[in-house]
């Protein structure tokens, strides 16, 4: 990962939060590990997923790992202010994870692999450190997935400004859609893959607020200055795409959002 095209800047903190607790149901409601067992999860930023992880499995050996100090720093704050006691937290790059052969019982991946420029290593590391009966869950997004009411060429193109600068940076945010062949490249078995629609309208105010708004339009805007300075749409232009995102959440407006979970054995 050359540059992580969110920043780990406080808004993005939040965003990040929103996100998880809005996707809690939709994304981890079955997501459950054996108490006793031991879980890896790579990538766990400022720990959003890592709470959630830990409430399910309370009684599950959580070690989660991410590049930055920073972020580690912030996900260890937020477990201890959840009064969570099973989580560990290391320092580490997925590429060159410092743990043993075959030492959890399962890893799990959310939002990583969209920033990876080489995802199947980063799965083959990840597979090394499962052991034989491991299973790994891996949940991705994927922005080519996103459809809505009224519909906007401007707001497309704002979002393909996020797609095209996270390309630049070496990762892929239409990775979703991959999940199975990666898997399957690197080696594991039994791969199989869910999509899990975001469906937004005025019936649904909490995912309106918490989705459309707060993380997908705010990651959006989050990448103004970057889409602005590469000249790929001019400032108006990108606000008047951000408006346009906006408008499709209000009261007769429609945002559409589909991720995708894997499961698979080592
Ligand atoms: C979009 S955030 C997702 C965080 C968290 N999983 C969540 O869903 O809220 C991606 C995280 O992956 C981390 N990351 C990127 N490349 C990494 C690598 N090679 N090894 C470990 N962590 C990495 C980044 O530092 C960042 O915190």
């Amino acid at each position: 990962m050359s540059a992580y095209v969110h920043g780990y800047g406080e808004r993005e903190s939040r965003r990040l939060q929103d996100q998880a607790a809005t996707l809690v149901e939709l994304l981890h409601g079955d997501t459950q590990f054996a108490p006793g067992s031991t879980v890896l999860e790579a990538g766990c930023g400022v720990g959003a997923q890592t709470v959630i992880l830990s409430e399910h499995s309370p009684d599950a050996l959580i070690t989660s790992i991410d590049l930055s100090a920073r972020s580690l720093e912030l996900a260890r704050l937020k477990v201890e202010a959840a009064g969570r006691s099973n989580v560990t937290f290391r320092q580490a790059d997925v590429f060159d994870l410092p743990f043993a052969d075959e030492t959890f019982d399962s890893v799990f991946v959310c939002f990583l692999l969209e920033h990876l420029a080489d995802p199947v290593s980063a799965l083959r590391a990840l597979r090394r450190v499962l052991k034989r009966s491991g299973q790994i869950t891996v949940v991705e997004g994927d922005h080519g997935s996103t459809f809505f009411h009224p519909d906007s060429v401007v707001a497309r193109r704002a979002i393909r400004c996020q797609v095209q600068l996270q390309a630049q940076s070496g990762g892929n945010a239409d990775v979703g859609r991959s999940l199975y062949p990666l898997l399957d490249a690197a080696g594991f078995g039994d791969v199989r893959v869910s999509p899990r629609m975001v469906y937004a309208d005025g019936s649904r105010p909490h995912l309106v607020q918490g989705f459309t708004r707060n993380t997908f339009t705010a990651m959006i805007e989050g990448v103004r200055s970057a889409a602005i300075d590469a000249a790929l749409m001019t400032a108006d232009e990108f606000d008047v795409g951000i408006r346009s995102l906006y408008r499709t959440a209000e009261h007769d407006g429609v945002f559409c959002y589909t991720f995708f979970k894997a499961i698979a054995a080592r």
